[in-house]
């Protein structure tokens, strides 16, 4: 699996263009080094520092959230989200200052003096702002209340104090993670490490164990779905409220399949409803080619049914199936290497009539995807691998599908081009498209999908919004590595 840092930021759960953080450092994600690196399961040695990367994770989107509120202050029609901003508090307080900072100053801190000198200053500066931590919180409230009270007065205050406790908060993490946790990874014993991962890891300890955590997940929780859309988790698609108002256009039931003796679809069920982004995801070999072949009519069922706006489609063939609207991007993207550019985007609407809606079309083509237009002359063998997978997917869409099936658009591709192709999933589905997006890339599909399924070994293991599964626990450590 992509690592979800390679296309996305890390923190804000953003593409990393849209991460105003990750612009700051040239589209780079805040710290891909340090926080790959210390949250990758290496060993079972430092897994407390994986439980403290994990916190400073979520700090960190905190402060995403809370530089972008600073920022959108000041508007003197729009008061300030004070439920959004003192929940942000709440956390802090409650779980920053309860929980996370007794903690490693409990068990990280203390067993690294007294191994080594060499922190103690360091580790000085990491406790005075801990300690600050309920003044500065209690002072930001006190302030947002009179500014709530007499807002736009007090703005400029109210921003400044923000600022300096945001990059107080975000020095403090990074300084954690890039000088600390090193040096207690050279430094402490096995022993050591022992000590401070029961310590984070008990789960009967009221204070740090399971139930304390899954408080401050919900709270968490709330923090994100009250996050307005063009703020850090945003992008976390929200199931569109009218969802189940849309007429259902795919539905697949109890579908099986079979590649001789190998049985790679076990009684799939799944639906697709008109307008909506659906994700598959799952691992390697899990079955989701083969369901999107049975779906276009490439593989055929062994038993179950496929219906397309409401018609049982089973049986049919796949020029059929083309015929009525089902479009599939296959894997590996296969553009017809010889022919240029234009003329592979022309054969996409081979199956239409109306010459001069195929111009407009491919107009709009080009404007999704400019670097097509460049290249419009050329062969399409010629092009990077993104940009054939931009071109398989504007050749389907010149077809005008009513259903796209994209199978791991995102696989073998650059970072940055990752991004490109999310992004225009992102403006398909805002333009009301109906699209149903295999991946491996969990992260990426499910930040992005209205309804996603999860696939192992040929059956349907999970289901849910696209922001429920990335919150449930089996999918973040199965498919996200968190
Ligand atoms: N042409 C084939 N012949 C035999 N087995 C296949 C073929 N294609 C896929 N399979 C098997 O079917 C299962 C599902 O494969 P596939 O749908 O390609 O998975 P995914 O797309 O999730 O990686 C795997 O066990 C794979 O080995
Ligand atoms: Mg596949």
């Amino acid at each position: 699996m992509l690592h979800p840092i390679d296309a996305w930021c890390w923190f804000s759960l953003r593409p990393l263009r849209l991460c105003a953080l990750c612009a700051e450092r040239g589209f780079g994600c805040v710290f891909p080094d340090i926080f790959v690196a210390n949250s990758r399961r290496e060993n079972s040695v430092t897994e407390a520092l994986q439980i403290i990367s994990n916190e400073h994770r979520s700090m960190w989107q905190l402060t995403v959230v809370l530089d972008e509120l600073r920022k959108q202050l000041g508007n003197p029609r729009q008061k300030p989200d004070s439920d959004l901003f003192n929940l942000i508090l709440d956390y802090i307080e409650q779980y920053v200052e309860r929980v996370h900072e007794p903690k490693e100053e409990a068990f990280l801190y203390k067993a690294v003096m007294e191994r080594t000198s060499e922190g103690n200053e360091m580790i000085a500066e990491f406790q005075r702002e801990h300690a600050s931590t309920p003044e500065v919180v209690a002072r930001l409230r006190s302030q947002l209340k009179s500014l709530v009270r007499d807002y736009p007065a007090g703005v400029a205050e109210f921003q400044a104090a923000l600022e300096e406790y945001i990059s107080m908060m975000r020095r403090h993490i990074l300084r954690e993670e890039s000088d600390l946790f090193p040096l207690a990874r050279k430094i402490l014993t096995d022993r050591d490490w022992d000590g401070i991962n029961t310590a984070f890891a008990d789960s009967e300890d009221p204070l740090f164990g399971e139930r304390v955590r899954a408080e401050f997940r919900s709270l968490m929780s709330r923090i994100v779905n009250q996050a307005p859309e063009p703020i850090g988790f945003g992008l976390v698609a929200k199931a569109k409220p009218a969802a189940e108002a849309h007429p259902v256009l795919l539905s697949v039931a109890n579908l099986t399949s079979q590649y001789g003796r190998i049985q790679a679809l076990r009684g799939v069920t799944i639906e697709v409803r008109q307008g909506q982004l659906v994700a598959l995801v799952g691992a390697n070999g899990a079955g989701k080619t083969t369901l999107l072949r049975a779906i276009s009519g490439v593989q055929k069922a062994s038993a179950g049914e496929v219906r397309f706006a409401g018609q049982d489609i089973t049986h049919l063939r796949p020029d059929q199936r083309v015929r009525m609207g089902i479009c599939q991007v296959p894997e590996g993207r296969q553009v017809f290497g010889p022919l240029s550019v234009e003329d592979n985007l022309r054969l996409g609407a081979y199956t239409r009539g109306d010459k001069k809606s195929i111009e407009e079309d491919l107009e709009q083509m080009y404007a999704m995807f400019p670097i097509l237009k460049q290249k419009f002359k050329q062969a399409a063998g010629t092009l990077s691998g993104g940009q054939q997978q931009m071109l398989a997917m504007a050749r389907a869409l010149m077809g005008r599908p009513k259903l796209l099936l994209l199978d791991e658009p995102s696989m073998g591709l650059a970072p940055l081009l990752i991004q490109e192709i999310f992004n225009a999933i992102i403006s398909l589905r805002e333009q009301g498209k109906t699209v149903f997006l295999v991946e491996q890339n969990a992260q990426a599909a499910l930040s992005i999908a209205d309804q996603a399924y999860v696939i192992e070994t040929g059956e349907i293991v999970l289901s849910g919004s696209g922001s429920e599964l990335l919150d449930n626990e089996q999918v973040r450590s199965a498919y996200l590595g968190i």
